[in-house]
């Protein structure tokens, strides 16, 4: 059995125990420094507040305190430079920098994991990362919900705005404002940044300090570490504080959220731009060809938008089934929360960001979209709606409407024709017929016509504004702001 190369006296954290080194299958199985080396920057600022609290407690001198922070800054600088070297040895990141920095610091460097535990330290470390990775995923999704709604300002709310045939089992049902359409996914969208700043507030609880599992017998404070490191809240319970990864599966879940939201955007993508719906076109920069069909330009971008929704249920129902059973408190179990968890910010951010970039770029053809609308049965409701509105119970229109529509259609008579005909409805009934009415009809608040689009606009637009407003630190040390 091959040990793992290098000085075991400095090898592993825990290596007093043991006589002989880890076997190589070992390491390579149970190493996390390949990706959660991601968490190295969150893990030292973690850690500088920990040593300000072990020097408050007088553990550390005020030299060792210098001497120890100034091995941390040394370290993220190694870091970010690309040359901090990894050994062998170094089982996940906070070994790695522990190593670095007792290299670094010497004897106080010894001292940095006094009264901590990787258990709490890691889902600190952890934490901190998430509160600003969601930052900037609100940010990511607040873009593209902007794109949606300049591309729905520009399509107009008036009488004369863009109209394409709304869908109900992907048949055509009544007429819709592109604006109306393009604002639906954006309301979405913006259901899925509540849900993260909702998570966000049981993602900002520090669990710093409670050590393995039970805490520890030195005179730590860990409300004063968690208000170093801007948490909003601070652990009840150590055992809770150090195995609870529900603050990884929630954010995951909305993570998960967004990305059928993406795929149900993406899949009017690749509709709209079929030949057969030719609804949009897709901007070159956006679009893909075939390496042997030259004529071909594809959505991939929307594809994947979709394709990748399966692999963000598959992040998600592998952490859940990770938590599932796990008894109090941390088990190795838990280092499979990082993985998925990477892999969704990765794919929601740039799903988000393909997406607006398609969104920004697209070409919708709006006669195409009119041509399609203007059917004579797209105004049936209307015919049935003029019938109530001169007493008909709804029931009894909606028969007469419906035989009407089926005598046009068994004898290929025109509807319109039949309309006029027809002494219940008449001339009144024919007006109906005009281009644009059906959707100009769509009068109810929230409903697709020109009027209710109007305020649905102003109310997106000022809802925009205060979701920036509470967002502005997306890309900075706090996503959400207290
Ligand atoms: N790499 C570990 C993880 O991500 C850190 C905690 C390890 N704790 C332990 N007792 N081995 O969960």
């Amino acid at each position: 059995m091959a040990e793992v190369a290098g000085d075991r006296d400095r090898g592993q954290l825990w290596h007093g125990r043991f006589d002989r080194g880890p076997a190589e299958e070992l390491v390579a199985f149970t190493e996390s420094l390949s990706y959660d080396q991601r968490l190295l920057v969150d893990d030292v600022r973690c850690s500088k507040a920990h040593v300000r609290g072990l020097h408050r407690a007088g553990v550390l001198s005020t030299d060792e305190l210098g001497a120890v922070l100034g091995a941390l800054d040394a370290v993220e600088m190694e870091f970010r430079a690309g040359e901090l070297a990894f050994l062998p040895s170094d089982e996940d990141v906070h070994t790695a920098i522990e190593r670095r920095v007792t290299d670094l610091a010497g004897p106080a460097g010894a001292k940095l994991h006094t009264g901590r535990s990787r258990n709490d330290q890691v889902a600190t470390a952890f934490r901190h990362h998430l509160r600003r990775e969601l930052g900037v995923i609100a940010a990511r999704v607040l873009d593209l919900v902007e794109t949606l709604a300049a591309r729905a300002a520009e399509a107009g709310s008036d009488d004369d705005a863009a109209y394409l045939p709304g869908y109900t089992h992907l048949q055509q049902a009544q007429p819709v404002l592109l604006a109306h359409h393009l604002m639906a996914h954006g309301w979405a969208l913006l259901r899925d940044l509540d849900r993260l700043g909702d998570a966000l507030v049981r993602v900002d609880v520090s669990p710093l300090g409670a050590g393995a599992l039970a805490g520890t017998s030195l005179p730590i404070d860990p409300v004063a570490t968690a208000e170093d490191l801007g948490f909003g809240a601070v652990f009840e319970n150590s055992l809770d504080a150090t195995s609870d990864r529900d603050f990884v599966a929630e954010p995951l879940f909305v993570l998960t959220m967004i990305g059928i939201h993406l795929s149900r955007l993406g899949e009017e993508v690749v509709l709209w731009t079929t030949e057969e719906f030719g609804f949009a076109r897709l901007d070159d920069a956006y679009a893909t060809g075939s390496s042997m069909l030259p004529q071909k330009k594809n959505p991939d971008v929307a594809e994947l938008a979709r394709g990748k929704a399966g692999r963000l249920i598959g992040d998600l129902t592998g952490l859940l089934a990770t938590l599932k059973s796990l008894p109090l408190a941390y088990n190795r179990d838990l280092q499979e929360d990082k993985e998925p968890m990477f892999d969704a910010l990765d794919t929601v951010r740039m799903g988000l960001g393909a997406m607006t970039g398609v969104f920004r770029t697209v070409t919708f053809d709006t006669e195409r979209m009119r041509s399609a609308a203007d059917t004579p049965t797209s105004v049936a409701t209307d015919l049935a709606e003029h019938l109530v509105r001169e007493g008909t119970p709804f029931r009894e229109a909606h028969a007469v409407v419906g035989a009407l529509v089926r005598r046009s259609l068994d004898e290929d008579l025109d509807l319109a024709a039949l309309v006029g005909e027809d002494p219940r409805l008449g001339a009144a009934g024919v007006a109906l017929f005009e281009p644009g009415a059906a959707v100009r009809n769509r009068t109810s608040r929230g409903g697709a016509g020109p009027a209710p689009v109007r305020l649905q606009q102003e109310r997106l637009a000022a809802r925009l504004v205060s979701e920036r407003a509470r967002w502005s630190g997306g890309d900075g040390e706090r996503g959400l702001q207290r």
